[in-house]
């Protein structure tokens, strides 16, 4: 399948998939102004910590080559306006600061944003051959939201251990809960899965304790927006109730994600910003007519925080970690 998010060098342009169209059209964007990129992020064209991280730097440094006058000013104003796209998952600030680091010149923007598409690609490697350890032939994983290939250039982050391991000759099941109210598992999860040839089971997301319960999961594989000190992980909304369901039912827990995620100032869970979105995603986006009473009041976290204490242990590019063990350095 095509990169999620890439670089159009010859014509100075961010190339991402619309994920909004997803399952049912594969159409390619190819974005150049603050304003399109900008929306690309909040409306979810893009998503997925990693590839809004990557897709910021690519913008941001698509944008300075284009800046006419006042440079510095405006490259900074673009860094900002990209920066407050989306609150929770720390990639983004981090992929923007690391762009900024140093020299600012359109060039060496662009030689920076590059090197942080190709390391993201070798990351999620490296966490798909570190989680495929954990697999054995024949296991079946439960997974939430999508965190596959589509929430980063290429392998993902939670899903990146069912492809390598796939390499491998390990052959794994999914079951993808549906992750209400954006349905990332049941359009991006089920799609992308199918895709690539990984047999895959869509569930409602309260059919997760059934499943469960049922002893048929060997493991629950999350990705992360960010990781605060105390190995507390914010992840889709969700990721608790089913951190809490793994733990009664005893079925281990595992996060996988890059040390990009990782946020050392943040102390604890309670410290993460967790993004509100709109009411009508839970009444009317995906039905033909309104599923709830004109003017209801909607409760619409993006996020939820997994306490590390439900975590097994948290899949990273240089190995696999307790969660309250992982080697942080505060900020
Ligand atoms: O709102 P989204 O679709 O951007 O949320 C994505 C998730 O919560 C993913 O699970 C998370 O970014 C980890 S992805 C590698």
């Amino acid at each position: 399948m095509t990169d999620t998010v890439a670089f159009d060098q010859q014509n100075n342009r961010l190339v991402i998939i619309d994920q909004t169209l997803l399952p049912g059209e594969l159409r390619l964007l190819s974005l150049h102004t603050v304003e399109e990129i900008e929306h690309a992020i909040k409306t979810l064209q893009v998503r997925g910590a990693p590839a809004i991280g990557v897709a910021a730097a690519i913008g941001l440094a698509v944008l300075a080559k284009e800046i006419a006058g006042n440079y510095e000013q405006t490259l900074q104003a673009y860094a900002q306006q990209l920066k407050s796209t989306r609150p929770t998952a720390v990639n983004l600030a981090w992929a923007i600061d690391r762009l900024l680091a140093g020299a600012h010149d359109p060039q060496s923007l662009a030689e920076k944003a590059l090197a942080l598409w190709n390391e993201d690609v070798a990351t999620c490697r490296a966490i798909g051959e570190n989680g495929a350890a954990l697999l054995r032939a024949g296991d079946a994983i439960l997974t939430h939201c999508n965190a596959g290939r589509l929430a980063a250039v290429r392998y993902g982050t939670a899903l990146a251990p069912v492809y390598v391991a796939k390499e491998q000759g390990k052959h794994v099941q999914v079951y993808a809960d549906e992750t209400r109210p954006l349905l990332q598992g049941a359009r991006l999860t089920a799609f992308e899965l199918a895709e690539a040839g990984v047999p895959v089971t869509l569930l409602c997301d309260n059919m997760a304790a059934a499943l469960l319960q049922s002893g048929r999961v060997n493991a629950v594989f999350t990705g992360a927006d960010r990781i605060a000190r105390s190995g507390d992980c914010a992840n889709k909304i969700g990721s608790l109730g089913l951190s809490i369901l793994s733990k009664h039912f005893g079925v281990p827990f595992y996060v996988c994600a890059p040390f990009s995620t990782v946020d050392g100032g943040c102390a604890t869970g309670e410290n993460i910003p967790i993004e509100q979105r709109e009411a009508a995603e839970v009444t009317a986006l995906w039905y033909r007519q309104p599923m709830a009473p004109a003017g209801v009041g909607v409760f619409n976290p993006a996020f939820d925080v997994v306490p590390a204490c439900n975590i097994t242990g948290i899949v990273t590019e240089r190995g696999i970690f307790a969660p309250t063990e992982l080697p942080i350095d505060a900020k």
